[in-house]
């Protein structure tokens, strides 16, 4: 500790950055350079923020880095030609990115300074149950002026990000990246980025809650326009060539918001990817949206998809991705010489996230641009496949749960084998049972359905080739899908779908067993 005391700020971050993932962030400081990785510093026993006096550092009673501060509050951010009042991780917009390395200890001190009650869930991390932050379920949601300590061991690479499991505060600004690094990495590139894709509407449009309540009454689509405010405003949303279709079937999200964001940033003041022709960039996807599934591409380039959910797959070369809200991906996007629009239509909304990826001198895009790419392949889990390191295998199944999806615009009671919010009993499981899956969907709406604590397997009908690992998973209309994972992480985890209103609107369950 006493020689990191001693670095100057600057050394400091480069040394953050190549230890990171060696990467040189400089070259790459892009959109937002006040969060980039130098922020946080990834040590023998953890995660821990750079120590604002150097000098104390080496006088911690224990030792132990010190804990990562996630203040949730409310705060002013600029969404890029927008300034709004909305809640967020200390200040920002996304929360600061956490990062670290398998295997290591992450703390995290959350200190809520929000009018309500929250928690932080740290999603697709396979962690001790008791800090997978869901209240009422894992631990009591903490009151406004108070904190918790999360504290966990990271025990799989890959795309991660957190939030609060509370209502709908997730439609806020309440979100970050986490980064679990693989000492082990096969995939080479050049440069790394994270990406964040949001829907919004808070302090633009209707708040989250005006918006459920407006859906409960009487199922008024697309609230998002019901306070007077409509997609389109910055003329990014207006992509007069809009397709209804979507691999999503024809109904592909409850709710039209104001704007759709890349890193907190709207389409009238883009996220600028930088880096020179022919470098190769590792762009990391979140999908954090309450309601809006993205299909993105990068015009003039196709994207190799490595991870799914953080997992390894075999890597599949497309044009274009479908990312449903929970669900991570990694791509890999070898530059073309010039400035190009990197697109995240919003399925079934006739608007469009926009953010520019820049390797020469020239004229931005319009944020309105629709890349011929998202009309050719598009990228499904259907196409994925686990890399063997990470493929389950085949072994007995102790035992099978169905889950019939349902619900409807007329009611917004959204159910799993007929019961909302936490009616049924939860599912039961042994430690060490190889358990099934089957999600049966009867609506007219697509579910990303994410199971917390564990990452299943994608198995299809008929077929030998090992499905993705994933933690979340779109069920299409009238689809089953069927998963497979291993009992191996005790607690009582959540199940439900990632669309935040059919959430609120009761599509949960849980799956519980004992060590
Ligand atoms: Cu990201 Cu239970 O959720
Ligand atoms: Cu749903």
């Amino acid at each position: 500790m006493g020689t990191r005391a001693a670095t100057t700020r600057r050394s400091f971050l480069a040394v953050a950055g190549v230890a990171a993932a060696g990467l040189a962030v400089d070259a790459y400081a892009g959109h937002r350079p006040q969060r980039a990785v130098g922020r946080l510093v990834r040590t023998a026993g953890g995660l821990q923020e750079r120590p604002r006096d150097g000098a104390r550092e080496g006088s911690r009673p224990d030792s132990r880095p010190a804990a990562v501060r996630l203040l949730a509050a409310p705060a002013t951010v600029d969404l890029g030609g927008r300034t709004v009042s909305t809640w967020t991780f200390n200040g920002e917009l996304p929360g600061p990115e956490l990062r670290l390395r398998v295997g290591e200890v992450l703390r995290a001190r959350l200190e809520n300074r929000l009018p309500a009650a929250t928690t932080v869930h740290w999603h697709g991390i396979a962690l001790d149950n008791r800090m997978d932050g869901v209240p009422g379920l894992t631990q009591s949601a903490v009151a406004p002026g108070q904190g918790f300590d999360y504290e966990f061991s990271v025990p799989d690479p890959g795309t991660y990000f957190y939030h609060p499991h509370v209502g709908l505060q997730i439609e806020r600004g309440l979100y970050g990246p986490l980064v679990v690094e693989d000492p082990g990495e096969v995939v080479r590139y050049d440069h790394e980025a994270v990406l964040i894709l949001d829907d919004w509407t808070d302090g633009v449009g209707p708040s989250p809650e005006a918006i459920l309540a407006n859906l409960q009454r009487g199922g008024m689509r697309h609230a998002g326009q019901a306070g007077g405010t409509h997609h389109g405003h910055h003329g990014a949303g207006a992509a007069a060539t809009f397709d209804p279709t979507s691999p999503l079937g024809a109904d592909a999200g409850d709710v039209r918001h104001p704007l759709y964001l890349v890193n907190g940033r709207s389409p009238r003041s883009p996220t600028v990817l930088r880096g020179r022709p022919g470098e190769r960039i590792r762009i990391r996807i979140v999908n954090t949206a309450a309601d809006t599934a993205f299909r993105l591409a990068v015009g003039g380039h196709r994207l190799k998809v490595t991870h799914a959910d953080g997992f390894p797959i075999r890597p599949v070369t497309g044009d274009a991705l479908l990312i449903a809200m929970g669900e991570r991906y990694d791509v890999q996007v070898e530059l073309g010489d010039g400035v190009f629009p990197l697109v995240a239509l919003a399925e079934g909304k006739d608007a469009q996230a926009f953010a520019v990826v820049r390797t020469s001198l020239g004229a931005t895009p319009r944020a309105n641009v629709r890349p011929a790419e998202l009309d050719r392949w598009v990228v499904t889990v259907a196409d994925l496949d686990a890399a063997g390191a990470v493929d389950l295998g085949r072994r007995p199944v102790s035992r099978t749960h169905r889950l019939v999806l349902d619900g409807n615009m007329a009611t917004y009671r959204w159910t799993i084998n007929g019961h909302a919010h936490h009616g049924a009993a939860p599912l039961a499981a042994r430690q060490g049972e190889r358990v099934r899956l089957v999600f049966e969907n009867r609506s007219a709406m697509f579910h990303p359905m994410h199971l917390h604590g564990h990452t299943f397997q994608v198995r299809r009908a008929g077929e030998r080739r090992p499905g993705p690992r994933k933690d979340t998973i779109i069920v299409r209309p009238l689809e089953r899908v069927t998963v497979e994972f291993d009992a191996d992480n005790p607690g009582r985890w959540m199940l439900h779908c990632h669309n935040a209103y059919h959430q609120a609107g009761g599509m949960m369950t849980t799956l519980a067993y004992e060590p």
